[in-house]
């Protein structure tokens, strides 16, 4: 008998043929259901590939979170780059999460860096950016195309870059056009403040991308299992369980998160296959990664007040608690973890942005004779689920509670 514990997990028999194939990074060969989104692509970009350097192409790309727009633009610009290797066409792209880099300064490095490493982090406006990159452009005849993914965030904070970089050569007449760009975003009301021009180039050239169909999302975890679950592991019976559980929201990295798990409980379990009882198990310890993202990015003090709200709604016996009730108990979260409670308006307006971001439910009655009540509900978590996660990320963020 080895009792080496290393070689007695290394020799077990493992289910998955590979397991990086479920990454959520991941960018697989083929996207199912999202061909017609590519060749729309491709279309608009041809010309930098047939006349290099004519036109910028500036567009917008719309739709819920989860379906696929960030996985479809890097294929896309990953077969753009190729075309244009073949070609000896000098077209570089970079892909910005906005979440992560939240200002124009940090954008502008960003792109800096991606065309030249050593590019110091300090010491310039965001003008002399902007120039450094247009003439770097000039001088290496390149033409840059720029991603910015989860846009929204950026623009909250920080809106004149857009601008700036979707008129970069737009003055002047007859000059190489050497910057295009892709904005993503989750829902078009979020650029309504951009300045009209910006806002009127963006909204002629919109690409929306519809949620997947139940059907839809069957399909595309049966080809993600397919590339990373060896034969036989799981039955298109349980493929179809994970993608009526993720239906409602259909955010698919979360049925390929449920995969992955239910994959790795099958194997502690010694299972040759993953039964139901392994997605189930799955599914009971996940909280959608798409929470987890904006959790993640949250301030202490929102995340505080979100707590509050969660604690109050194990508590209670009502699916659905006032912001009253809300307010005492955040200030009693506050007392314990020492934070200073923000005002009643700020705490109004964390209940809108959490609305927005989808993680609680907020409906108003007017009934009420002291005027209008707000009525919160959170339908889609699971409660103490989501409490340990945001218990969690406070701990990591250094609230002691
Ligand atoms: N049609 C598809 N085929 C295969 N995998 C997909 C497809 N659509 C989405 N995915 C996978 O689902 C996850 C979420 O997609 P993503 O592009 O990140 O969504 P979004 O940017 O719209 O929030 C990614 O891991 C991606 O690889
Ligand atoms: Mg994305």
């Amino acid at each position: 008998m080895n009792n080496n514990l290393f070689e007695e997990l290394l020799n077990r028999p493992s289910i998955f043929k590979d397991e990086s194939k479920l990454d959520l990074n991941y960018i697989p060969e083929c996207l199912p259901h999202r061909n017609k989104e590519l060749s729309l692509l491709s279309q608009l970009f041809l010309i930098l590939l047939t006349n290099p350097n004519l036109i910028s192409r500036k567009i917008l790309i719309v739709g819920k979170t989860g379906i696929g727009k960030t996985v479809t633009v890097k294929l896309f610009c990953n077969m753009l780059r190729d075309a244009a290797k073949k070609r000896n066409i000098l077209i570089k792209y970079i892909h910005i999460n906005c979440r992560k880099e939240r200002t124009s300064y940090k954008v502008l490095i960003k792109i800096l860096q991606s065309i030249n490493e050593n590019f110091p982090k300090r010491g310039y406006s965001p003008q002399d950016l902007l120039e450094i990159i247009s003439n770097y452009l000039d001088t290496q005849d390149l033409h840059l195309l720029i991603i910015l993914d989860e846009l929204n965030y950026l623009i909250k904070s920080d809106r004149d870059i857009i601008y700036s970089l979707t008129r970069l050569n737009d003055d002047s007449f007859n000059v190489p056009q050497r910057l295009s760009f892709i904005g993503i975003v989750r829902d078009i009301s979020c650029i309504n403040n951009l300045d009209g021009s910006t806002l009127s180039t963006l909204q002629r050239n919109i690409i929306r991308f519809e949620d997947y169909t139940n059907e839809q999302i069957l399909e595309i975890l049966k080809y993600r299992s397919d590339l990373s679950l060896k034969n036989n592991v799981i039955s298109d019976n349980l493929i179809k369980t994970i993608s009526n559980i993720i239906f409602m929201k259909g955010d698919i990295r979360y049925g390929l998160n449920i995969l992955w798990k239910a994959g790795k409980i099958a194997e502690n379990m010694n299972l040759k296959s993953i039964n139901s009882e392994c997605i189930r198990l799955a599914n009971q310890d996940l909280v959608p990664f798409s929470t987890l993202d904006v959790l993640q990015d949250m301030t202490i003090q929102k995340l505080v007040f979100l707590l509050s709200i969660v604690i109050l709604l194990k508590k209670s016996k009502e699916p659905q608690i006032s912001f009253m009730e809300i307010l005492k108990s955040y200030l009693v979260l506050c007392e314990n973890t020492g934070l200073k409670p923000r005002s009643y308006s700020q705490l109004w307006n964390y209940l809108q942005e959490h609305k927005k971001e989808n993680l609680i439910n907020v409906s108003i009655r007017s009934k009420d004779i002291k005027g209008r009540r707000a009525l919160i509900e959170i339908p889609d978590i699971v409660l103490p689920k989501f409490e340990r996660e945001i218990t969690k990320i406070l701990n990591k963020k250094g609230i002691k509670l």
